[in-house]
């Protein structure tokens, strides 16, 4: 005797109508998001109300379910898809990669292991050879796919952790860190968020780090780097969050290889610059580092959440994420849990795979280098508008605006917000206030660019006439 509740799912299973319902608001959702509102809008957020209520006590409609969610939850979305958004590094996703990722959500596979998913790890093994091809890495490389830049991070520095303490007879998995030798950290003053909460999260401390300064576009000042030894790992950008800046790999590598430090390189969305023959020279030098940190759901384009870590030295990776168990089946084939923090995760490497294949490297080539185009021509016709400056040297995708004053960026900014015609993000960049324009996405035209510039201007002139 079934239950009732897996009669009906069984049934939904076969009637099939749940899943044509979902696919077509989301085809639908499709039609509109290039051209609307790319943040929801008050209405929208208003309606959001709707999900404030307590845990149904019996079984929902099935039906009504995807129908809330699409009626209250879809105006609710930022329109990251299209080309207008500029917020943070976020990215679009190409039409294949969400074709793969839907296909992928029905085999709603985990690639733990071979044994757990054979397709899910075919597709790692091969999407790890391309990424050592398109970013030049030794052969020796491995990658382990991980849910983003933040996680990859802290993989990377554990590997460097383990092997440095390794190397000085200490095995930090079975002895800790009480009493360890001391483990250095070098990297530049702006270093990201997430390389810091990897090094706390690692328990080396924040306190402990040896900060070094940074020239006007953010990059280590290569003359400034303490000495370096056997026990440091040093942390350098490869795309600088605000300036899109990059350190300079070539010297600074060579400097710690002679000195034996482990160099782990934050590339979330600048490593794939190494991808552009016109902006390969960015990334000159990384292959002499040990460990990278990059996404796929930044300057790629895969949908969210798609990271990848990849590192040299496969002993210290697979001895800082260690996984055991008398019920794991090793495999003579590629268990990705190995090279990752988690057992179960999702297979994000369908769409990884499926963007790669479809792009190309002349894809690739041609797709990065227009996000560069796009970043250059935004930053031509903004400096056009009085009152705007461009702040950062546009070597990448990253332009950061300024207004005359701290106030009057702030101000214009919560405008060009709530005009919703594009979206970007402020920050502080050398103690003054700043927009932060990065693009992203594939599907910025320029038009799109002119389109927003107009937004910026229009913003500024409504502050104007306030004030
Ligand atoms: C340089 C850099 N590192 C790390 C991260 C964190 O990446 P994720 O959001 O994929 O965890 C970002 C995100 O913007 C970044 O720009």
């Amino acid at each position: 005797m079934i239950s009732i509740i897996q009669q009906q799912m069984f049934a939904e299973l076969e009637d099939k109508s749940l899943f044509k319902k979902a696919q077509e608001n989301a085809l639908h959702y499709l039609d509109e998001v290039l051209d609307r509102n790319v943040f929801p809008s008050q209405e929208a957020l208003n309606n959001l109300s709707y999900f404030d209520e307590v845990l149904p006590a019996s079984s929902t409609n099935a039906h009504e379910v995807i129908d809330q969610l699409n009626r209250y939850g879809s105006p609710a979305t930022v329109a990251s898809l299209g080309g207008r958004y500029f917020g943070f590094v976020t990215s679009s996703a190409l039409p294949v990669g969400l074709a793969a990722k839907t296909l992928g959500t029905f085999w709603d596979q985990a690639p733990s292991m071979f044994m757990a998913s054979p397709i899910g790890s075919k597709l790692e093994t091969v999407v790890e050879k391309w990424l050592i091809d398109i970013f030049n890495l030794p052969k020796r490389v491995f990658a382990g796919f991980v849910s983003g830049t933040s996680s990859a991070n802290l993989c990377g520095i554990a590997a460097a952790r383990y092997r440095i303490l390794k190397n000085q007879n200490w095995d930090i998995n079975k002895q800790g860190l009480f009493n360890a030798p001391k483990v250095r950290i070098v990297t530049g003053k702006h270093a990201h968020s997430t390389v810091l909460k990897a090094v706390g999260i690692l328990g080396l401390g924040e306190d402990s780090i040896e900060w070094v300064n940074v020239d006007s576009q953010g990059r280590i000042l290569v003359d400034e780097v303490p000495e370096l030894d056997c026990s440091t790992i040093l942390i350098l950008q490869a795309g600088n969050v605000s300036s899109g800046s990059f350190d300079d790999f070539e010297t600074l590598c060579a400097k710690a290889q002679v000195s034996g430090a482990w160099v782990h390189i934050d590339g979330a969305f600048g490593l794939w610059a190494a991808a552009v023959d016109k902006l390969k020279h960015l990334t000159k030098g990384i292959e002499k580092a040990n460990s990278w940190a990059v996404d796929g759901h930044k300057t790629l384009n895969t949908p969210y959440d798609c990271g990848i870590v990849m590192c040299e030295d496969s002993e210290a990776m697979t001895a800082a994420l260690h996984m055991t168990g008398s019920y794991i089946i090793k495999s003579t084939e590629r268990d990705g849990m190995l090279y990752t923090p988690e057992m179960s995760r999702r297979a994000r490497i369908f769409e990884l795979w499926a963007t790669l294949k479809y792009l190309g490297k002349a894809g690739l080539n041609e797709m990065i280098y227009a996000m560069h185009e796009r970043a250059l021509q935004f930053a031509s016709e903004i400096q056009l508008v009085k009152g705007f400056s461009v702040e950062n040297k546009v070597v990448f995708n990253q332009v950061i605006v300024k207004c005359e004053s701290d106030k009057t960026t702030d101000e214009v900014l919560n405008k060009v917000q709530e005009l919703r015609e594009c979206w970007a993000g402020g920050a502080v960049w050398f103690n003054r206030k700043v927009i932060r324009v990065s693009v992203c996405s594939w599907a910025t035209t320029p038009e799109d660019i002119t389109r927003s510039v107009k937004s910026f201007e229009k913003a500024l002139l409504m502050y104007n006439s306030n004030h």
